[in-house]
């Protein structure tokens, strides 16, 4: 890799796959050097084209003092000469990898490669699926030699959708290469958009293996405080209480309950087991974890049922009004949210689910879950529900009090709070938290 051909604008940077963690590198890399943004989806291509980010991240501003061109057809990446692959790495309905994105990306730059050329991964993958997955594919494509023709790297991506503290630039991003030289690259091309630095890891398989073990350490602690909190639900002590006085050691992690969606924290973890798999070993830890947090909405509904029959509601035909439903508080993003686990419980008693979200896209929610959002009932004045589930802790949420609540429910009601944002501040209604 020649990064002086990049800076002096003789070659191209292509990212491929224009999503969440893709669309804010292509324009990071293009305020330094010239960068084709590739997708295979036309409609993201237009809006891209018009300076909307389809994932409602970024702003229009982003796309200011740019040198990027996006496009959807393959043709175009023949001008570059590293390729950055940020396509999705979902599991199937088995919870096992599902590597066509990736594979189909990685034969789309195998078309283009040329001697010389680099090829970099940043979508999440498990240890080894760089090096025995997507390079065979490309020598077998392309015709060229791996390490002689062509060199790889994997980079992983950390950004958090939604945080606005932790971004590309500020913090620290691990590289890898196939061999010396083109770490050496790697981190150097890296450098041009990362000031917090790099951390070169010795191999492509520690560098994978790093990234997947972040969100496994994060599924596995949030499985412990869910699992605390059934325990202290039984002993009827609330749990966020008892995360506050835990929390005065030093240290006591701070981790917290509530439901793991996402295709992050609640997938990667799929993608060590299948692995492990592989290697006759069958983690323990890491499977007691996904099936605690994959069992959380369920145990939800149920809370909820039972507490409106502890009230003399009965549940069949009881209105229910669950408020968020994206994966995690101020984004928009509801792939895997385990909000639609509480919505299926509650009708399999027969509870009727009202459901709302400001920041969810109503065709997206119809589309993906056959769930219709309707607009936030709170200043209806409707006195409908016979309790409320704030689910998702958006920062609209944060800023109301019991009368809100009260204003749109009958006697006797019930306030869920997953994410112990009203603790403390309801007196009247019946509260429950995880
Ligand atoms: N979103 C995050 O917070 C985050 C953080 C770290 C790592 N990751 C990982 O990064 C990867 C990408 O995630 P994302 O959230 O950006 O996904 P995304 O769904 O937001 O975007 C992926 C984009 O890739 C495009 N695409 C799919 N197949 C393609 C192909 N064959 N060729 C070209 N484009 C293709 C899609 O049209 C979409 O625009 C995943 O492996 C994910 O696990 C995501």
């Amino acid at each position: 890799m020649n990064i002086t051909n990049l800076t002096e604008k003789k070659s191209k940077l292509a990212v491929i796959g224009m999503g969440y963690v893709g669309l804010p590198l292509a324009l990071e890399f293009a305020k330094h050097i010239p960068v084709v943004g590739f997708d295979i989806n036309a409609k993201r291509i237009d809006m891209l084209n018009r300076h909307i980010d389809p994932s409602n991240e970024l702003d229009s501003s982003a796309f200011d003092n740019c040198d990027i061109h996006f496009t959807c057809k393959k043709e175009e990446l023949k001008q570059a000469s590293v390729f950055i692959v940020g396509v999705p790495t979902p599991v199937n309905k088995y919870n096992h990898p599902d590597l066509t994105a990736l594979l189909s990306a990685t034969q789309t730059v195998a078309e283009s490669i040329k001697k010389g050329d680099y090829v970099i991964y940043e979508s999440t993958v498990y240890p080894g699926t760089t090096e025995e997955e997507c390079v065979p594919l490309i020598e077998k494509v392309s015709g060229l030699k791996f390490r002689t023709d062509f060199k790889v790297g994997y980079s992983p991506e950390r950004i958090n959708p939604g945080d606005r503290e932790h971004s590309l630039v500020n913090t620290v991003k691990i590289v890898s290469g196939c061999d010396n030289e083109s770490l050496e690259n790697i981190a150097e091309l890296y450098s041009l958009v990362v000031k917090a630095g790099v951390h070169r890891a010795p191999s492509v398989k520690v560098a994978e293996a790093a990234k997947i073990i972040e969100n496994t350490q994060r599924d596995v602690n949030i499985a412990l405080m869910n699992e605390l909190s059934i325990l202290f639900g039984r002993m009827g002590v609330n749990t966020y209480d008892v995360l506050e006085a835990a929390g005065t050691k030093w240290n006591f992690l701070k981790f917290y309950p509530g439901l793991v969606g996402g295709h992050c924290i609640g997938v990667d973890p799929y993608y060590l087991v299948h692995k492990a798999r592989e290697l006759k070993y069958h983690p323990q830890m890491i499977n007691s974890g996904r099936f605690v947090n994959d069992s959380m909405g369920g145990y939800i509904g149920k809370q909820v049922v039972k507490r409106l029959i502890a009230e003399k509601t009965n549940p069949v035909g009881a209105k229910v009004l669950v408020m968020g439903v994206t994966f995690k508080e101020n984004v928009a993003d509801i792939r895997n949210s385990k909000v639609f686990d509480i919505i299926k419980e509650l009708n399999d008693y027969g509870v009727e689910v009202d459901t709302c979200d400001p920041h969810a896209s109503v065709e997206d929610v119809q589309e993906e879950y056959g769930v219709r959002l309707i607009e936030s009932p709170i200043n209806t004045g409707e006195k409908q529900y016979s309790a409320v589930i704030v689910a998702v802790s958006h920062r609209e949420y944060t800023q109301f009090a019991e009368t809100d609540f009260l204003r749109i429910c009958n006697s006797p009601s019930l306030l869920v709070d997953i994410k112990g944002i009203y603790r403390g501040k309801i007196k009247t209604m019946k509260y429950w938290s995880l």
